[in-house]
């Protein structure tokens, strides 16, 4: 670092870290709370992950089905994360989802309509009704776009292009965080006693995701190395349907809206193989012949199609298939739409779809098949928060969105990412504006001597030593030991070689070398994600190790069935050495889950 460098200096109340939906509303509440507030992207505002939530946003509005209600909101998100969930916060998503929803309309959202005029719902899979509140198959978009406009509009700070390296303490408490510029490379320093992690997914260590390139799971590093602990970091979700061809689009996400609106899941025999793979757990749910199954649709009978069940049933399925030789030519299987909705339908209710497949593939929905087959999609491990409060074991330090854990247990229904977010950063923001007001005199401060370590351990990839090591190849070879050894099915010989394998990578990772300077240089910018995805590979690696049995988002060979001891266990995981040139240790511990009190679990009753 030049000695005579000074570093841009930043004092707020609340730092928010990461603009995608989850950021975007927390900055909102602790704004309006009275707070100053940062809000920090890496990206451009508005280029948020949160946009691949395409298919729409779940609440109990019960706008199809008067019979939906935030009971049955609750019991199927329970069912769905196989009753893993903390109870709390799926209490409080259920309830309160319709008042976010509403709450975007008024802020500009512009939903599909019902005939009737209010906003139209979809089917998705593991939702008892149709729930999701959407925008054709672009919700995500909207919702970033109305929380955009509200977060620019009420005068919010907004620092885009900037990277967190690391968060500040002052004793055990929050104090700030560093950042550098993307485009500079350039410092900054910013000093606030609560800080909100928004940072998403984790994607970016396997090589099949529909992650973009901001899911590093800078959020859950920043996190482990504060001293909070991240919870059930085993359960990874895939989505079941990511394209397949061409191969530079390998992974991209092709919505569940798909299927909610009728497409169908073929092998190379052109066979409906769901039907084959519905789980005792849900046929009760699930119709179990084809007519039936079509005719649900026709005359909304309250039984499934067995496309509709959670996802890592079907990303499960579909692994079978291709696994038995039944895949499609480029290794997946088939979703067909085009053989059971006019073309119209589809390019009413998928225009992006269209146009992906279109321009990407040279493929016609409204005409042929499409190719699909698992992505790396979501995290449902996470920070280990307070449900209330979000509040992280760190005092002022908060996490909310997909960097928390706890919310969706094992698998996450979808939908409910797009209405977690809205949610739980409402809360957050909100309990991170009250903590800073209520610490009056007794701010943290931000420490000189931490500041300087922390530019530098960011700077030493400029001056490596002799054993030169380039990020790009580190990260391949994370990307392909994730997808081989701790994909959708795992065993624990897999397991143990790709925690040897993350910790050699780890080694060599001391020794990355970029070239040239720090002014808009992505090589550097990738030696310190690759420090971030290394630590959270690590901990899905060792969570997984310590989950025996199968469950949700985390199967196992070894242990193919769901136990009922691990159904009341989290798995967690704190951080207890990274510094110098000894290996990166976590602590892992088995803690029981919270028991949810009677009348909720009355609703639940069923549900095992
Ligand atoms: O398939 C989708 O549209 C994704 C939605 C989600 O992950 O919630």
């Amino acid at each position: 670092m030049p000695a005579e460098e000074t570093f841009e200096h930043h004092d707020y109340d609340v730092v928010v870290i990461g603009a995608g939906g989850a950021g975007l509303r927390a900055a909102v509440a602790a704004h309006e709370s009275g707070a100053r507030t940062a809000l920090i992207c890496r990206s451009l505002l508005g280029k948020a992950h949160t946009v691949m939530a395409e298919g729409g946003i779940a609440a109990a509005l019960g706008n199809l089905w008067p019979e939906d209600n935030w009971q049955v909101h609750f019991r199927d998100t329970m069912r769905g994360g196989k009753l893993l969930n903390h109870w709390r916060m799926a209490e409080l998503h259920a309830k309160e989802a319709p008042e976010r929803v509403y709450e975007l309309e008024q802020w500009g959202a512009l939903f599909d309509r019902t005939p009737a005029g209010k906003i139209s719902q979809r089917d998705f899979g593991g939702h008892r009704y149709a729930r999701l509140a959407h925008v054709g198959d672009r919700t995500g978009l909207e919702m970033i776009r109305a929380l955009q406009q509200r977060a620019v509009s009420s005068g919010i700070d907004v620092f885009m292009e900037l990277t967190v390296t690391d968060l500040l303490k002052d004793g055990d408490r929050v104090a700030g965080a560093l950042a550098y510029w993307r485009e500079s490379g350039r410092f900054v320093v910013f000093q606030a006693p609560a800080v909100v992690l928004a940072t998403g997914g984790i994607g970016k260590s396997w090589k099949v995701t529909s992650n973009s390139w901001e899911c590093t799971g800078d959020g859950h590093a920043l996190a482990l190395r504060a001293g909070a602990t991240l919870l059930n970091m085993e359960f990874v979700q895939f989505h079941p349907t990511g394209m397949v061809w061409p191969l530079s689009v390998r992974g991209l996400l092709v919505t569940e809206s798909v299927r909610g609106d009728g497409g169908v899941l073929r092998n190379s025999e052109n066979k409906r193989f769901m039907f084959d793979y519905i789980p005792e757990f849900f046929k009760a749910e699930t119709a179990d012949n084809i007519e039936e199954a079509d005719r649900w649709y026709e005359d909304k009978h309250n039984r499934r199609p067995p496309e509709l069940l959670p996802r890592d049933e079907v990303a499960r399925a579909i692994n079978a298939e291709i696994k038995a030789g039944r895949g499609s030519p480029h290794g997946g299987v088939f979703l067909d739409i085009a053989s059971r909705r006019t073309p119209e339908f589809i390019q009413r209710r998928l225009p992006s779809m269209y146009h992906q497949f279109k321009e990407l593939a040279d493929v016609d929905i409204t005409k042929e098949p499409m190719e699909i087959g698992p992505t790396c999609h979501y995290a449902m491990g996470g920070v280990e928060v307070d449900p209330d409060t979000q509040a992280s074991l760190v005092p002022g330090l908060y996490a909310a969105g997909e960097v928390a854990g706890g919310m969706h247990g094992a698998n996450r229904l979808g939908g409910n990412s797009l209405s977690d977010l809205i949610v739980f950063g409402k809360r957050a923001g909100e309990y991170a504006a009250a903590y800073a007001k209520g610490l009056g005199a007794q701010r943290p401060r931000v420490n000189a001597a931490d500041v300087s370590r922390a530019a530098e351990d960011a700077l030493a990839p400029f001056g490596a030593g002799t054993a030169q090591e380039n990020p790009y190849a580190l990260h391949q070879e994370l990307q392909e030991t994730m997808q081989d050894l701790v994909g959708i099915i795992r065993e624990e010989g897999e397991m143990r070689q790709a925690l040897e394998k993350i910790a050699s990578l780890q080694q060599r990772a001391r020794n990355l070398s970029v070239e040239g300077n720090r002014s808009f240089n992505p090589g550097w910018h990738l030696a310190l994600d690759l420090r971030n995805m290394l630590l959270v590979s690590q901990s899905v690696a060792t969570a997984a190790l310590e989950r025996q049995e199968s469950r949700g988002g985390h199967t196992r060979n070894d242990y193919p069935t769901t136990d009922p001891f691990w159904g009341k266990q989290n798995v967690v995981l704190a951080l207890t050495g990274e510094a110098g040139q000894g290996p990166t240790t976590l602590a892992v511990k088995r803690q029981a889950l919270p028991e949810p009190p009677p009348e909720l679990a009355a609703l639940l009753e069923d549900a095992h």
